[in-house]
Order: structure tokens, then C-alpha cells, then sequence
């Protein structure tokens, strides 16, 4: 992958709530870094095979540093255990150049919806607006204060009068109560959301509900770990395109790992169907789309999909390869 890498050192390391450290990223020449835009994630490559993207959670403006925060997740497949357990402040550190899946769009009013450490797009996209003096409202769910990252900045920023708290430890009267949310606001607003399947997909459930158009409900999985073995999984065959040559992938295993171990080059990142990185393209067959990275309306087309997770239903894929 012939992709543009920065080296930045940790100019800080802080703890910013239980189990939750953001980091802050400078250039290590001491250039400007990249600009980017609200909803921006960028690769950080920990060691050999082990990149992590993690959203940009500064002021969008800024180009004299990056701000990532990360949670210590207990079932993490290494990421988020090394971030907390070897990256350390004045380490150099390789990372791509900002990528937006997840970008704000111009509208008259934006509801800005977060659920724990899906907290980090969401408060960009909140400086981002506040910086425009766009019309938008923010509510961040989380499981309690002291696992709560950010609520110092919240209340000290220009826009903390337009964010709202919910946290399950508390009374139910202060929980995010989406209905009535919904039913309250201008059917013009964009709603944009992050965080784990879970928060996810109750928002989407309600906002489906609500008959909201679905083209301005904006989303970015937190975490997500793609569609898991439900027992059902088959065995099936991939072809590639440009030799001819057939591989097995058994249950248990994914595409990319039997290509990958068999010398076939396929750009990967997250491993879980989030962030595109080894979409490739379908030319016969019909995957099993295990993704979240692709919207309902690109996987029902199956012109292309993720090997990491995703898988077949029928019994060969022909890959573009
Ligand atoms: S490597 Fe990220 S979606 Fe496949």
C-alpha cells in the first residue's frame, strides 16, 4: 500500500476518564500537519500488522496538533490495549494522513448524537458547527460521569449551553429520550451519530420509526465489531479474476487471511468491517455482507465487498484480483 504516512510525536499523554486517554499528535518536523474536516479518523500504525484508526476529536481548524482519545476496551484485539499500555508521551509515532468517511454536510439544523467514546467525531463536527455558527444540539450518552471523557472541555466551550448529558447511572428522567426528541425537531435536520452497534442501532430503529429520511441520518460505527459466526457460516471458494488460481475459505477463517497467507496482497486496516480499507471488487458471485462500512444500498448492488469479514452466498466469488 503505497499510502502517505506523517510522523508525529506524543506531545501529551491524558487521562481523560476512567479507562479513556486522548493523545495529543504533533508533527515531529515540526510542519504543519494536514488539515482536516469535522468527521476526520486517521491510521495509527502501533507496531508491525497492528493499525488503529481513531477519529480526530480537536478543533477542526488546528493544524499544530491532532487529538485522539481512545478507551481502554477490555475485549480489545490489541489496539486499544496498546494505545493505553505502550504509547507513551514523547514517543514517534507513524499515522496515515486525516480520512473522512463521516463528513458534516450544509444544512439548517444538525442533531448531534454520541454514545461513550463515539463522543470523538461528534465533538468536532460540535466545534466545527459552533465555529459556523450553525444551528445544532448535541446529547452524549454515556455510562457514567467518571467514564465520561471531555466533560471539562464541554462545559468550558462556546456551545456547552447546546450539549446535553445522559448517563445510564443516572435517574430516568435524564436519559436520552429519542422519540420525544425526534417528534420536537425540524424534519430538515441532519442527525449525526457515533458509538457502539448497540446505541446505534437503537437510533437508527427510532429514527426509522419516525420516518426520518434516511439520507440525513450520518453514522459512524464505534468499535463495531463486524456481524459475528451465528453457526450458519459455510465454507466457499474464491476465484481471482486475474489468474485463474481457486481458494478454499473455511469457517473459521476469513478471505483475507487465506489470501493474505497464500502471498495475495489485500490492503487491510481495522479487520472488522469498518473502515473500507480492503474493499475489493465482486465480479461474479454473491457475497454475504458482513461489513459497516458500506451503506444497505452499495452492499445490495454486490459489485464489491470486505474480505476481513464478509463472506459468500454463493458457493464462489470471483474477486477482481
Ligand atoms: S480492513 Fe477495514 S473493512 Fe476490511
Amino acid at each position: 500500500m503505497n499510502e502517505v504516512t506523517l510522523k508525529v510525536r506524543v506531545e501529551r499523554k491524558v487521562v481523560e476518564a476512567d479507562d479513556i486517554c486522548s493523545y495529543e499528535l504533533v508533527s515531529a518536523d515540526g510542519a504543519p500537519l494536514p488539515a482536516f474536516g469535522a468527521g476526520s479518523h486517521i491510521d495509527v500504525h502501533l507496531r508491525p500488522g497492528l493499525v488503529r484508526q481513531y477519529s480526530l476529536c480537536n478543533p477542526p481548524h488546528e493544524q499544530h496538533r491532532y487529538l485522539i482519545c481512545v478507551l481502554r476496551d477490555p475485549a480489545s484485539r490489541g489496539g486499544s490495549q496498546a494505545m493505553h499500555d505502550d504509547i507513551q508521551a514523547g514517543m514517534v509515532l507513524q499515522i496515515s494522513v486525516p480520512k473522512n468517511h463521516f463528513p458534516i454536510v450544509e444544512a439548517e439544523r444538525s442533531l448531534l448524537l454520541a454514545g461513550g467514546i463515539g463522543v470523538t467525531p461528534i465533538l468536532c463536527m460540535a466545534e466545527a458547527l459552533s465555529a459556523q455558527g450553525a444551528a445544532f444540539e448535541m446529547h452524549y450518552c454515556a455510562r457514567a460521569p467518571e467514564r465520561t471523557a471531555f466533560r471539562e472541555r464541554i462545559a468550558c466551550s462556546p456551545y456547552s449551553g447546546q450539549v446535553q448529558f445522559h448517563y445510564d447511572s443516572g435517574d430516568a428522567a435524564q436519559k436520552l429520550d429519542l422519540p420525544a426528541l425526534l417528534t420536537g425537531l425540524d424534519r430538515q435536520t441532519h442527525i449525526y451519530l457515533c458509538g457502539p452497534a448497540g446505541f446505534i442501532d437503537h437510533v437508527l430503529a427510532t429514527t426509522k420509526a419516525h420516518d426520518w429520511p434516511q439520507g440525513q441520518v450520518h453514522l459512524e460505527y464505534f468499535g463495531a465489531a463486524a456481524a459475528a459466526n451465528d453457526g450458519t457460516d459455510q465454507a466457499f471458494d474464491v476465484r481471482l479474476a486475474s489468474s485463474g488460481k481457486v481458494f478454499s475459505i473455511p469457517v473459521g477463517s476469513t478471505v483475507l487471511q487465506v489470501l493474505t497467507d497464500a502471498g495475495v496482497f489485500i490492503p487491510a486496516s481495522c479487520e472488522q468491517g469498518v473502515c473500507g480499507t480492503c474493499l475489493t471488487r465482486v465480479l461474479d458471485g454473491v457475497p454475504d455482507h458482513r461489513d459497516l462500512y458500506m451503506t444497505e444500498a452499495e452492499q445490495v448492488v454486490n459489485d464489491q465487498f470486505t474480505p476481513c469479514c464478509s463472506r459468500a452466498k454463493s458457493a464462489e466469488l470471483l474477486l477482481d484480483l
